[in-house]
């Protein structure tokens, strides 16, 4: 391996997770790490814990701010909700305070020297039929990463990175589709080139959180009691698994249809001499079921690009930071 290709990270500032890839001699490297945060009073008996565990953490005004992974289980044992930088994909304007903690969940997922290192990171693009701009954003996080101290900047649009991970094999031509916490991210392209790309706005927090307004429960229960145990094979068993999976299948019902208007409304799409594969990634694949489901779905109202067959990436939680990878190195 050149020592360039040590040197370009592929970062995914998603919604629910900040992951960055990184390419290495015994394959391609990952540090995850949760997008949100709690804060709980301080005391140094809590600090020197956390230190001693090596949980990202700040102090300040009295408070010790827990950041990443560990603030989900924190939050549930107080019987707390996490609080998150991020909503739908995008930044929250509103809270100028969020840049500070995601400059601090960013920094725990990259290497300790920035020195020549380039960062190519992900973003989503804008719902479908809504003028959202995403400048605010964008340009916001290259200024997040660059006060980290990386010169080379550069990013990427998230289902396109799907597109690079997953499709070497049809010479990047297809579609990708990333079904995170905050956004479904779709994008189609033709030997690499980008032929459009859009969003829906519905994800796993959706579902969390529509599941939780009809059960009773917290956002944050009904992720982790997801995460753990949900499939779509078979009845659910209560109400909670019930409640998430009527809220998925409207997720993919969104998503469905989204596509459906997207491809037939755009002049831009190519016809297409052959059907092309659709690649699902993200989180929100990953329950047991999810792709057949979502095939079903897709069979009730076919696209007008024909598609080949519906494949789950190699690594759904990872397809974005290694997509915004190869994008990085092929530059
Ligand atoms: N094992 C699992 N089963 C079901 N859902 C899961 C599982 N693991 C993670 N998720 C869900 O996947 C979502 C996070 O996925 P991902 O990391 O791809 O999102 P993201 O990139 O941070 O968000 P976005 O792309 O929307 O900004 C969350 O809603 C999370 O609850
Ligand atoms: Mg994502």
């Amino acid at each position: 391996m050149s020592k360039n290709q040590n040197n370009v990270i592929g970062l995914d500032i998603g919604t629910s997770r900040v992951v960055a890839a990184q390419r290495a001699d015994e394959g391609d490297r990952f540090v995850a790490q949760l997008n949100a945060f709690v804060t709980i009073p301080h005391t140094k008996l809590t600090e020197n814990s956390l230190k001693r565990e090596n949980v990202p953490h700040s102090v300040a005004e009295g408070q010790i701010l827990i950041y990443g992974n560990e603030s989900a289980r924190m939050a549930d044992l107080l019987g707390r909700e996490v609080r998150r930088p991020m909503t739908r994909g995008v930044l929250n304007a509103d809270e100028q305070q969020s840049l500070a903690q995601i400059a601090e969940i960013v920094k725990t997922t990259l290497p300790d020297n920035p020195k020549g290192a380039k960062v190519c990171f992900s973003v989503p693009a804008p719902p479908l039929g809504q003028e959202v701009n995403l400048t605010y954003h964008e340009a916001t996080l290259r200024q997040i990463i660059e006060q980290l101290g990386y010169s080379d900047v550069r990013s990427v649009n998230e289902g396109v990175a799907v597109v690079y991970s997953e499709l070497e094999d049809t010479n990047f031509t297809g579609i990708g589709v990333s079904c995170g916490g905050g956004l479904c991210n779709v994008a189609l392209a033709y030997m690499s080139v980008p032929v459009l790309s859009f969003s829906i706005a519905k994800g796993g927090d959706f579902i969390d959180s529509s599941a939780a307004s009809v059960t009773g429960e917290m956002v944050n229960r009904i992720r982790l009691i997801k995460e753990e145990s949900f499939h779509f094979n078979g009845q659910p068993s209560d109400k909670v698994m019930q409640a998430i999976s009527v809220y998925y299948d409207d997720m993919i019902h969104a998503l469905v249809q989204g596509l459906r208007s997207a491809l037939s409304g755009s002049r831009n799409v190519p016809r297409f001499g052959r059907p092309v594969p659709l690649v699902l990634s993200g989180g929100g694949v990953l329950p047991r079921g999810f792709r057949e489901r979502f095939e079903k779905a897709l069979q009730a109202t076919p696209l007008s690009v024909p598609v080949s067959e519906i494949r789950l990436a190699n690594d759904p939680l990872n397809t974005t930071a290694r997509g915004a990878l190869v994008a990085g190195l092929s530059e």
